[in-house]
């Protein structure tokens, strides 16, 4: 089914409807006040908020919090599982003409069935109904989140670029530090795609069209936080994200932007001038040290709808709203994950090692020295490389469970054997240990059972019960009304039929476990 809402008013109305949206009348500044509100109703896992009086902006409305759970996103994109989603990317790239992969996601426009998710152009948008050319970012609401951070930031917009190489349309949520009326500095990491678009533009010395918009359907916002495999057009996939192919509209600097937006600011990286951006207190929880020089956005117009709804974000110690976004990343990537390494089973980013801090797989082991293997595959494809520590467990331990990660953790992985530790590599720019920008050191814990080429002996006897006496027992315990499942069975017997396939006929597992 298509997403249920066509923009972001219909979605805060089907929200309220769900009774997942609050409105606030009383006047609040979004400098400080706004995000301090947000955030306590993040911690408490609360509802979306509509702020209905900012004070210095008359007309104007803030959204927040608009992604407040998992099922409440799930359920407005029309799907049971955010799964769902991923599996309707990989669906279209297998009918894609058989090339390789690259070349398969390059070619999916070519796809049938992949028509009704291409973007559709429409001549006219609601949000060109008002423009500001006069001192435009002095007029939009953008919050400053903490006291010491360097200025007011656009946190949830979409910065819209075009590849000048190859064409592609990109929309990736970059946070944006407005210096004055008319300039920004736009915070795009050198391993993200609105990155590549500039650096093309500066090698050929083109000034680089680029446009932030700000509130849309939660399918296209969601679509800019998206790891999209390298050639795959944006735009295309938030028609796959939604259901159905996005409109869009052209603006003066020949930008396709989503037509539903609520806002849009209209400008050009400039190529020669770059900035200071921040300090910024960022997701996670410290001020994001050294301070670096980014692009500067220079703004020539601010389009937005009638009375328009600035939709933002914060972020600080976790977890927050981007808590639930990366979680929801988690899902709809899985199976795509699972296309390029289809030895992964389950994958897990505990919200507080902040997505690109900690990253817990669990593989269905094959043959010696595969943990490492997926190790070095994750760290050498997408955003999977900015990964800071990765744990690989076997497929009967469940990723989410932290205490059976633990559990193999300690009896699996040998600290001498089994730990691999990289220095001097490319990490997350906003790393707090790292050691230069952007450079620091990974950790991989292989946690898997070892086989006996890679630990000399035979995989440890689990204990397990003696299948009469347990019949005979949870018989009586049944009775007596005590209830409570052994929470070993499964993973006992699921690492008992693992070693038992790995070892044949050989070995104690046949003799005691016969
Ligand atoms: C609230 C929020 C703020 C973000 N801020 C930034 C940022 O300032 N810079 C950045 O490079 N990525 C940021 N990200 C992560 C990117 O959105 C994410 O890596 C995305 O996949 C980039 O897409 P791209 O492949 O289109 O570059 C942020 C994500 C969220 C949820």
């Amino acid at each position: 089914m298509p997403i249920v809402v066509n923009d972001l008013r219909d979605y805060l109305k089907w929200l309220e409807d769900q009774g997942k949206l609050i409105r606030i009348d009383k006047p609040l500044s979004p400098v400080l006040e706004i995000p301090h509100f947000l955030r306590r109703i993040m911690y408490a896992k609360g509802p979306a908020v509509l702020f209905e009086n900012i004070k210095g902006y008359p007309g104007w409305r803030i959204a927040g919090n608009i992604f407040p759970d998992l099922e409440t996103f799930a359920k407005v994109l029309g799907v049971n599982t955010l799964e769902e989603i991923g599996e309707r990317f990989t669906e279209s790239i297998s009918s894609a003409p058989p090339t390789r992969l690259r070349e398969k996601i390059s070619r999916l426009w070519e796809v049938k069935e992949l028509a009704s998710f291409l973007p559709k152009r429409v001549r006219k948008a609601g949000f060109q109904d008002n423009v500001i050319e006069r001192d435009p970012l002095d007029k939009i609401p953008a919050f400053k989140t903490w006291p010491l951070d360097g200025g007011r930031y656009i946190t949830l917009g979409l910065v819209v670029t075009r590849n000048p190489e190859t064409g592609i349309t990109n929309m990736g949520i970059y946070r944006v530090m407005i210096k004055d009326s008319h300039r920004a500095v736009i915070h795009w990491q050198i391993h993200k795609r609105g990155s590549h678009a500039f650096r093309e533009a500066v090698e050929r010395n083109e000034e680089l069209p680029v446009a932030v918009v700000i509130g849309a359907d939660p399918a296209t916002i969601f679509t800019g936080v998206a790891p999209v495999p390298y050639p795959l057009d944006k735009l295309l996939f938030a028609g796959i994200v939604r259901g159905k192919g996005l409109e869009v509209v052209e603006l003066e600097n020949g930008l396709m932007v989503p037509a539903n937006a609520e806002i849009v600011i209209e400008g050009r990286v400039q190529l020669s001038k770059l900035e200071n951006e921040g300090p910024f207190g960022d997701h996670w929880g410290f001020y994001d040290m050294p301070i670096e020089k980014y692009p500067v956005l220079a703004v020539d117009r601010i389009y937005h709808r009638n009375n328009p709804i600035y939709v933002g974000t914060i972020v600080g110690l976790p977890p927050l709203e981007d808590a639930v976004i990366g979680k929801a990343v988690e899902r709809v990537f899985l199976p795509i994950m699972k296309t390029i390494f289809p030895e992964i089973v389950e994958v897990s980013f505990p919200v507080h090692g902040v997505f690109q801090g900690l990253m817990i797989v669990s593989i269905k082991k094959k043959y010696p020295g595969h943990g490492k293997k997926i190790m070095m595959g994750l760290w050498g494809i997408g955003q999977t490389s900015l990964t800071k520590m990765i744990i690989v467990v076997d497929h009967f331990i469940n990723p989410h469970d932290i205490n059976q990660v633990i559990w193999a953790v300690t009896s699996f992985a040998d600290p001498a054997r089994d730990v691999v530790v990289l220095d001097n590599v490319h990490t997350d720019a906003l790393d707090p240990t790292s050691k230069a920008h952007g450079v620091g050191a990974k950790l991989g814990i292989d946690a898997t059972v070892k086989v006996e080429e890679e630990s000399g002996r035979e995989p440890p006897l689990i204990v397990s019960p003696d299948l009469d006496v347990e019949r005979k027992i949870e018989k009586l315990l049944l009775e007596l009304g005590i209830r409570g499942d052994d929470p070993w069975k499964k993973v006992a017997k699921e690492y008992i039929d693992t070693i038992r396939a790995w070892l044949g006929v050989r070995g104690s597992y046949t003799r005691y476990h016969d």
